[in-house]
């Protein structure tokens, strides 16, 4: 049975230290009582209540790894940070906010008292604004993991005067900009800079022009609409960005100036429709170009000029008409490399001469990859054309099972082009099952000037893909005919 007073008891032992001590904070004894906590050795656990740091070794001076957790509703006071100077030795420092406790800065007062700092980390605090200097200008701090502490901004030299920091975390914030002044002065080791995962939609020119050993920035998973040459100022030795998952929309010319470089570049998961034709320039060190997973409807003949040392090109899940031989010709050496890798499947080509090349390469290469990714490649085909084709050469041109609307029964091969409600429509077939020879080319697309605007594309391409059935058949005419002499050549 617990009695009442028992309870009263209890309660007063509970809540009684708690008073006196916020008393005395408050109090003229304020100077007293921080003068016995900042005396505490931060290690002895036993004398915290808000600040539990489990160390490798308790005797003062000896640890040099401390993991802490802030474990109450009442923030930790300046006279515990100030505790920290009973361990000067420690080199790795954590600190982890547990559920239903706070901690609503970075903890700048506890690392000025560690001159041996190399690692700090702090997670789930909530953090409105970096303050500048909040790294306390450690001298020896190497890295820096600040992920999820609900950041959402930064002061000017937020982190500066770190003459050693390699990496920084800042990803998984709610960060909305990266201000022009935040990085700097005085970063000069900065190698990895993590601002991933958070809420940025603006980036300031030159915010990253004191970093000028950059070689990985990560800002995937972000707001970005707009990257531009001014945006990297600085980055002489970046040699991977991460831009994947953003909202990007178009890739101006000369973007990359700034980096030269650049050995790895993902755009994967952006809204890009447009890539200005020199977009790329100068980025003669480029290996990895990932553009998964954009609205591309076109390609300049140019893009790709002076980029030839690109060995890994995803051009997947765009909506890509064509990529001429042209375009490709800076990469068309590495094509044939077994470092090679190339994936060009979920665009909407069109079945014509354009995409011949391809046969060339596949027939050229040594590569496994290039060749299996050339063979998986489906172009668009109208289906009298396609009929004319196939009858011509003598072949059964086999539409692949999304030739329709997606959802036909998976390894359904349809080879009836008749097929009831199709007419009008296209066929989708893999474009290594046309032998170069048949695919179309109609006089329009022989005159078509290298960097053809989109319209005059769309124009061409309607007039092929069967709205005029004049061009329609004057094309299968010629074509049948051109048929005809190849077999004669061939037999
Ligand atoms: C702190 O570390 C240094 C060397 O890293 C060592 O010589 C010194 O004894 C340590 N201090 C204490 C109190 O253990
Ligand atoms: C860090 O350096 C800045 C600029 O020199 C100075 O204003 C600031 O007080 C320093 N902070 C610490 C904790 O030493
Ligand atoms: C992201 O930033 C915008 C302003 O740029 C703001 O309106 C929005 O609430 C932010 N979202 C989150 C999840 O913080
Ligand atoms: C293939 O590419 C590698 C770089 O990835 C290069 O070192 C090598 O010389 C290339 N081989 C040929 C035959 O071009
Ligand atoms: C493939 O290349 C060889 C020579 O390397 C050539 O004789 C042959 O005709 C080519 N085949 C095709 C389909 O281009």
């Amino acid at each position: 049975m617990v009695r009442p007073w028992y309870l009263l008891l209890l309660l007063a032992v509970l809540l009684i230290p708690d008073a006196v001590v916020s008393k005395k904070k408050h109090g003229h004894h304020k100077h007293g009582y921080d003068d016995l906590v900042s005396s505490v050795n931060v290690c002895d656990s036993q004398h915290q209540q808000i600040l539990c740091c489990f160390c490798d070794s308790f005797s003062p001076g000896t640890a040099e790894d401390a993991n802490c957790w802030v474990c109450n509703e009442r923030p930790p006071g300046n006279a515990i940070w100030d505790s920290f100077s009973s361990q000067q030795n420690i080199t790795h420092i954590s600190f982890t906010v547990r559920p239903g406790s706070s901690l609503s800065i970075i903890p700048t007062r506890a690392l000025s008292r560690l001159p041996k700092l190399t690692t700090v980390k702090v997670q789930y605090a909530i953090v409105a604004e970096v303050p500048s200097f909040a790294l306390a200008n450690a001298s020896l701090l190497r890295e820096a993991t600040l992920a999820r502490n609900q950041i959402l901004s930064l002061r000017p030299s937020a982190f500066a005067n770190l003459p050693m920091l390699s990496t920084l975390d800042l990803s998984e914030n709610r960060l909305s900009s990266v201000p022009s002044d935040a990085f700097g002065p005085h970063l000069p080791e900065l190698r990895r800079l993590f601002l991933d995962r958070n809420n940025i939609s603006a980036v300031a020119d030159g915010a990253f022009k004191h970093l000028t050993h950059l070689e990985e920035l990560e800002l995937n998973s972000n707001e970005l609409t707009d990257i531009q040459k001014n945006t990297f100022l600085g980055l002489q030795s970046l040699k991977r960005i991460d831009l994947r998952s953003n909202r990007l929309v178009v890739l101006r010319d000369g973007t990359f100036l700034e980096t030269p470089s650049l050995q790895e570049l993902d755009m994967d998961e952006n809204k890009l429709e447009l890539v200005e034709p020199k977009a790329f320039e100068g980025l003669h060190r480029l290996m990895r170009l990932r553009l998964r997973d954009n609205k591309l409807k076109l390609l300049s003949d140019s893009t790709f000029v002076g980029v030839n040392n690109v060995h890994f090109l995803d051009l997947r899940d765009n909506d890509l008409l064509t990529l001429t031989a042209t375009a490709v010709e800076p990469l068309r050496r590495n094509l044939k490399n077994v470092t090679m890798s190339f994936y060009l499947e979920g665009n909407n080509l069109v079945c014509d001469c354009r995409l011949a090349w391809m046969h060339d390469v596949h027939n050229e290469t040594a590569n496994e990859r290039v060749r299996s990714s050339l063979e998986e490649l489906k172009c668009r085909l109208h289906r009298d054309m396609a009929a004319a084709a196939a009858a011509a050469v003598g072949i059964t041109l086999l539409p692949t099972e999304d030739t329709e609307e997606q959802g036909d029964d998976a390894g359904l091969r349809r080879d009836d082009y008749e097929e009831e409600g199709h007419s009008g429509g296209d066929v989708v077939i893999h474009l290594l099952q046309i032998p170069p020879e048949v695919l179309p080319c109609p006089e329009e697309r022989r005159v078509l000037p290298l960097d053809v605007d989109e319209e005059t594309l769309f124009t061409a391409e309607e007039e092929v893909s069967g709205v005029s059935g004049a061009v329609k058949e004057e094309a299968v005419i010629v074509l049948i005919a051109a048929l005809s002499v190849a077999r004669l050549v061939i037999s």
